[in-house]
């Protein structure tokens, strides 16, 4: 994982951005020793022109730029492509509209399992506003919180304990210091190994430390077979998992305990909780978390399909947006009754290596 760009050189406009890239570079790439130093520059002599192009210029600022945007919408321009969701105001507050319900499915809990005592470092994967992050530092001062993302999306006004790093967890990480708790939410519709993650994860917590995943599958269901057959709900599902499956992004909820196991957790845990995609429930905490969900779907589906739909199937974006639509319009008839599963995945890594002890 590269070094962070300082949180407090990021701003939402490219200009701003160029400087935190910058930044980045600074501190990520050890050829150019110069910036931080103050020596000579070496120049790049590998290039045959002896006069620089316009473009040559131009593509070499276009991937500084914080974002790149795409029939309307905001995307990621750090590692572009590599997550497939906008990342715009709209999309922040799905995002935390999504925490929102979180939170209400399990009574107002930040995380299920006891934190360790003395617990001192929190890492976030995919910490997308920050929302967790930063609500959990409010609570517990005495622990650092640190959020890694691909977008550049968290405030800037933050409580002291918490910083945020623009990164893609995926890569290699580099931090010098362990973790006592790892968590990482909504990150299903994005990381393509998930093995290696956890494994990554297994070696960077400190002994004892726990890990937390949260993700909530991308189809959903009925228990009365509500939902038509002939349901724009279903096609827009096939599709969507067609794009991702064609980006090779799988939906790892139903292997999570397996893939934590394997990459040496111990005590793994799954809870799995049902969330209604609309307020159709009785019961009046559902009925609430219904309401929410039914909100957050309201951006949601445009969110979701739109750039697997145009980028990868080669849909039209009003074909997306049509698809999606559709599918929405059908959460809202109180007669379907969708829901899908949340998963809460939490293992621990060992106090102690017992291969260590053994041999
Ligand atoms: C669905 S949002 C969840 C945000 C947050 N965890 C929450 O629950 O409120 C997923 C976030 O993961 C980020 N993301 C996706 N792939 C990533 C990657 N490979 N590395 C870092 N961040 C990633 C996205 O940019 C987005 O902000």
């Amino acid at each position: 994982m590269d070094p962070p760009p300082s949180r407090a050189h990021q701003k939402s406009d490219a200009v701003d951005l160029l400087v935190v890239m910058e930044d980045s570079t600074n501190m990520s790439d050890a050829s150019s020793p110069a910036m931080e130093t103050g020596a000579s520059i070496a120049p790049d002599t590998t290039a045959r022109e002896q006069y620089i192009s316009h473009s040559e210029t131009e593509s070499l600022i276009a991937g500084l730029k914080a974002y790149i945007y795409e029939n309307g919408r905001r995307y990621h321009a750090f590692r572009a492509g590599r997550y497939p969701f906008p990342c715009d105001e709209s999309e922040k507050d799905r995002m935390d509209l999504w925490h929102h319900v979180h939170l209400l499915l399990n009574n107002h809990r930040y995380h299920l399992e006891p934190l360790k005592p003395h617990t001192k470092r929190i890492l976030d994967l995919g910490t997308g506003t920050g929302i967790w992050a930063i609500e959990m530092a409010e609570q517990h001062p005495e622990i650092q919180f640190t959020g890694v993302d691909l977008a550049p999306i968290q405030p800037e006004v933050l409580p002291q304990n918490v910083t945020f790093i623009i990164a893609d967890v995926e890569d290699p990480w580099s931090f010098t210091e362990g973790f006592d708790f790892i968590h990482c939410r909504g990150l299903g519709q994005a990381v393509r190994d998930w093995p290696k993650l956890l494994r990554q994860a297994f070696k960077q917590l400190n002994p004892g430390g726990l890990m937390t995943i949260i993700d909530t599958e991308s189809s959903c269901n009925s228990d009365d077979n509500s939902i038509p057959a002939d349901s724009a709900l279903w096609v827009f599902q096939e599709r969507f998992h067609e794009a991702l499956s064609r980006i090779g992004i799988p939906d790892p909820c139903r292997y999570l305990a397996q893939y934590m196991k394997s990459a040496g957790f111990v005590d793994v845990r799954v809870v799995r909780k049902k969330i209604p995609w609309g307020p159709w429930p009785r019961n009046e905490t559902l009925k609430q978390i219904g309401a929410c969900s039914l909100a957050m779907l309201e951006s949601g589906f445009r969110a979701f399909g739109l750039a697997l739909f145009t980028r990868v199937l080669g849909m039209s974006e009003d074909d997306a947006n049509a698809l999606s639509d559709a599918a929405y319009a059908e959460c809202r008839n109180r007669n379907v009754h969708a829901f899908n599963y949340q998963w809460h995945v939490t293992g621990r890594r060992p106090e102690y290596n017992i291969s260590a002890m053994v041999s």
